[in-house]
């Protein structure tokens, strides 16, 4: 039986998210509520236009363009507009009137996170965010609360959905990268300006905030290396295959040891890699996340799903919902951030990985030797070389004038590296770097 007074909920936006949120919501109320231990009331839904389209019905009384006057009169507060502004001074309205506030909005935790939680910390309000990274995929909590007695080592996500289903095109159907873009974008998962998913920025802020919970330590999105997808072709594609690994845009956030000072740091970075075939993340087909994480006791874990999706994501929204609404029911201490460990964050320059480099040389006697000698001046340690043979000009004279060669390396510091590359690039027996891959998962 339920005693305790009906909780009132105000939800912010009613897009693809706001949207199932808030049907989903009304839907199963009296179940939500029954597990919560009090009624759940939506207040209002604050929208821009009243009007305009939405992907589920919603009673148009519920519908409001004041979204100030729904935060005031609420114990919860659920964000799923969006954007940076009016996002952060609404949350920052919630919080300070003493309501708990519920976000999907990753853009706005990964620039303004730190005020957020420490407004929330003073006045003891509560600020959940398990859809802000990997939609319906529970990683927030696992890192959050399951791992807290554990200390992760390394975390290796595909937190895109975008450019996962375009790489993964690029590998299984032979797509260019053009091609693949331009489905992924008449199927809705990129928009028309792609920028946001295909330069990694959306997957940055995702790194920032999960690298922030595993390291205990803030992370901030400018402090996240970005690289891109729009450099990967499908040479590079159909090379990897070859030599066993397939390309993924990964978010690769570390614990590791500084080489300068010899103390730990975190490093938090998004680029292409490739990652050895039999890798679990080499099985996330098509738009699906997963997040890869490797503790010290736990060993390796592995959380797979829908990273976006309006109803898929209310999921991860709704579950916060219960989780709010319990304390306020309940008690209980909350789920404050800990930032405690306070790491210094690494530049990408003190990152040592494996790399996979691919170049076209003259096919003559010595080249070899002299491209060995490169590598070893810089410290790099050649693991694997493969060569192909190339033919070039047509007729009787025919004959073989270039190689492709494709080194794999032991681990190496990107300083190392990138020095390396730089010596390669101007040798005389290197016609041309055709590709410079970090391989991880390994
Ligand atoms: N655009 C994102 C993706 C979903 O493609 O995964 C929202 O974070």
């Amino acid at each position: 039986m339920i005693e305790y007074r009906n909780l009132k909920i105000a939800i912010l936006g009613a897009g693809s998210v706001g949207a199932q949120v808030a049907s989903l919501l009304l839907e199963h109320g009296e179940e939500l509520a029954n597990r919560v231990g009090a009624g759940l009331e939506v207040v209002g839904i604050a929208v821009r236009d009243l009007d305009a389209p939405r992907t589920a019905e919603i009673p148009r009384e519920l519908l409001a363009t004041d979204a100030r006057s729904l935060i005031l009169g609420a114990d919860i507060v659920i964000e799923v507009m969006g954007g940076i502004e009016p996002a952060r001074e609404y949350l920052e309205l919630a919080l300070t009137s003493g309501a708990d506030v519920i976000t999907a909005n990753k853009a706005l935790l990964a620039t303004h996170g730190p005020e957020l939680f420490a407004i929330a910390e003073q006045v003891g309000a509560q600020l959940y965010y398990e859809a802000a990274v990997g939609g319906a995929i529970p990683i927030i909590r696992p890192l959050r609360d399951s791992l807290a007695g554990d200390r992760v080592h390394r975390i290796l996500g595909i937190v895109n959905g975008t450019t996962n289903y375009i790489l993964d095109r690029m590998d299984r159907d032979g797509d260019t990268l053009e091609q693949a873009l331009a489905a992924a974008t008449e199927l809705g998962y990129a928009e028309a300006d792609p920028t946001a998913d295909i330069d990694g920025f959306d997957a940055a802020q995702k790194a920032a905030i999960l690298a922030s919970l595993a390291f205990h330590t803030t992370v901030a999105v400018d402090g996240v290396h970005r690289e891109g997808i729009r450099t990967v072709t499908r040479d590079q594609v159909v090379a990897a295959q070859r030599s066993g690994f397939v390309v993924k845009l990964l978010a690769v956030c570390e614990r590791l040891v500084d080489p300068e000072t010899g103390r730990d740091g975190v490093s938090a970075r998004v680029h292409p890699a490739l990652i050895p075939a039999g890798h679990p993340l080499a099985a996330v087909h098509g738009a699906n996340n997963a997040v890869f994480v490797e503790a010290e006791a736990a060993g390796s874990l592995m959380f797979y799903g829908a990273g976006a999706g309006g109803r898929q994501t209310a999921s991860a929204v709704l579950g916060d919902l219960v989780s709010a609404a319990r304390r306020h029911v309940v008690g209980g201490p909350g789920v404050a951030e800990s930032t405690h460990a306070d790491l210094p964050i690494l530049p990408i320059s003190s990152v040592s990985t494996r790399y996979q480099i691919t170049l076209s040389v003259l096919d003559r006697p010595g080249v070899l030797a002299q491209i060995a000698t490169l590598f070893s001046e810089h410290g790099v340690s050649v693991e694997a070389v493969q060569q192909s043979v190339v033919t070039v000009g047509g007729g009787e004279d025919e004959e073989s004038a270039g190689a492709t060669l494709v080194i794999g390396t032991h681990r190496a510091t990107e300083k190392a590296l990138a020095a390396t590359v730089a010596d390669l690039a101007g040798s005389p027996v290197v016609a041309r770097v055709e590709s410079v891959l970090r391989v991880e998962g390994l």
